[in-house]
């Protein structure tokens, strides 16, 4: 049989189709696997070997044995190139038996250059070279070898970060009740001793977070584990900022909230305030089912009441009133219109309350924010009916500087028992 040169040529054409579709599939299948690996479960990018110069280490197994996977785009590794937060905040997937699928953050906490300084300080106390290994070096600190006696240690505490500011004996021995990444149950040994102060003077929040559990009816994220120097918490959801143009009720209910927690961080039965020093939008979450939290703790200045009212210092008794001042293109944390000693002698202070009229609810930030919509603050457009109703306006002003002597404190509560109202409707 005789097969035409043009039959011939067609048949050559496709076998080498096929063979480059081949090829190109196989390249593009490997490209996949490289750039979307699970790489969570390396060593390396957790720093399990820092520790206990480190966050914890009770998610380390987990982890190892890819039981997290990043969420979405987070997979594609090559991205982590974009945006200042990306190497350092993961959306990801936790899979446990016991909890089933649980949709977590992964912080990597600490600026890295914070990191270093912290690991070459302890190298160079140490007296070895720059790049030691910090775990072994830490051992041979002093401070550390005394850090088991519970009053030395809490002394060591004092300062390193904003919820040591304020003394307190009891915030310790609290904190140490409730330490989920102990290595023993009885007792806090020395190891989780270096953990507690190297995350105090990285950043406070997983401490705040074990400390004041989301399961207790915390207004923060579920602490879940740690692993060298990443936490894990709950999502909380969307940014605050996203939520300026929703409608009214939406915004309405998320005041409400908002003011509820500054109430709750001010008076609880843990007699201990939390006063919230870093309040801009992105530090506020939002979830699907309309929940808000506050998701970075790493400002958060707490003060022992019951420390204060044993200490007596003058004027303890009367309510802290803050002080509106103008700070035009400033954040509330870089106007720094507050005083931590005066916050840390008073029993009460109308600081959160203050804080969130300002710089969420109102157009009285003096930040200066792009959108519209945020500029004018949270609850902008209030419908006219319900101006009128409740004098809501009038309230909020009031409570981002009031006329009054302890007027802020007065409309608070006004405020909200509007708001819940509003947000029913
Ligand atoms: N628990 C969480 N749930 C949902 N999103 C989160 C959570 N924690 C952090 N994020 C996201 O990551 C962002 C940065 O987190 P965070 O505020 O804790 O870090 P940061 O120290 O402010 O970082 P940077 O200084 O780079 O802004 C948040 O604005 C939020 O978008
Ligand atoms: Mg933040």
């Amino acid at each position: 049989m005789k097969i035409s040169l043009g039959k011939f040529i067609h048949f050559k054409l496709s076998c080498l189709f096929i063979f480059f579709l081949f090829v190109l599939l196989y390249i593009s299948g490997s490209l996949y696997w490289i750039f979307t690996e699970n790489y969570l479960g390396e060593p390396a990018l957790v720093e399990i070997n820092k520790c206990p110069v480190c966050y914890g280490e009770s998610l380390c197994q987990t982890l190892l044995r890819n039981q997290i996977k990043l969420s979405n785009l987070a997979k594609v590794r090559f991205l982590d190139i974009f945006g200042s937060n990306s190497d350092r905040m993961y959306h990801a997937t936790l899979n446990s038996p016991n909890r089933g699928n649980t949709e977590i953050v992964l912080k990597k906490l600490g600026k890295n250059h914070d990191l270093s300084d912290l690991d070459a300080l302890i190298c160079s106390k140490a007296k070895m070279a720059d790049d030691c290994d910090v775990s072994s070096a830490i051992s041979k600190l002093s401070f550390v070898k005394q850090s088991g006696q519970d009053a030395k240690f809490a002394k060591y505490l004092q300062g390193s970060s904003k919820m040591f500011y304020c003394p307190s004996t009891r915030l310790v021995s609290e904190l140490f009740n409730k330490y989920k990444e102990r290595s023993a149950t009885d007792e806090v040994t020395l190891r989780d001793r270096v953990k507690i102060w190297s995350t105090a003077i990285i950043n406070q929040e997983p401490l705040l977070l074990q400390m004041f559990p989301a399961a207790d009816g915390w207004p923060f994220p579920e602490y879940v584990g740690a692993c060298g120097r990443y936490v894990a918490v709950g999502n909380g959801g969307k940014q605050l900022s996203a939520f300026y143009n929703a409608n009214w009720s939406l915004r309405a209910d998320i005041a409400y909230q908002l003011m509820k927690i500054a109430e709750m961080l001010t008076n609880n039965k843990a007699d201990f305030a939390l006063y919230l020093t870093d309040v801009i939008d992105d530090n506020f979450a939002v979830d699907a089912d309309g929940n808000v939290t506050v998701i970075d703790l790493e400002d958060v200045l707490v003060v022992d009441k019951l420390a204060v009212k044993s200490a007596k210092p003058k004027g303890w008794e009367d309510v802290h009133e803050s002080v509106y001042a103008e700070c035009p293109g400033k954040t509330f944390k870089s106007c720094h219109s507050f005083s931590e000693v005066h916050l840390c002698s008073h029993v009460t202070s109308d600081h959160n309350y203050y804080a969130i009229c300002r710089y969420i609810l109102t157009p009285h930030h003096g930040s200066l924010k792009k959108d519209p919509a945020q500029a004018d603050g949270l609850l902008h457009d209030i419908p006219k009916n319900i101006d009128e109703d409740w004098d809501l306006e009038y309230l909020l002003n009031e409570c981002v500087s009031p006329k009054r002597q302890r007027g802020r404190i007065q409309v608070v509560h006004k405020i909200i028992e509007a708001l819940d109202h509003i947000r029913k409707l």
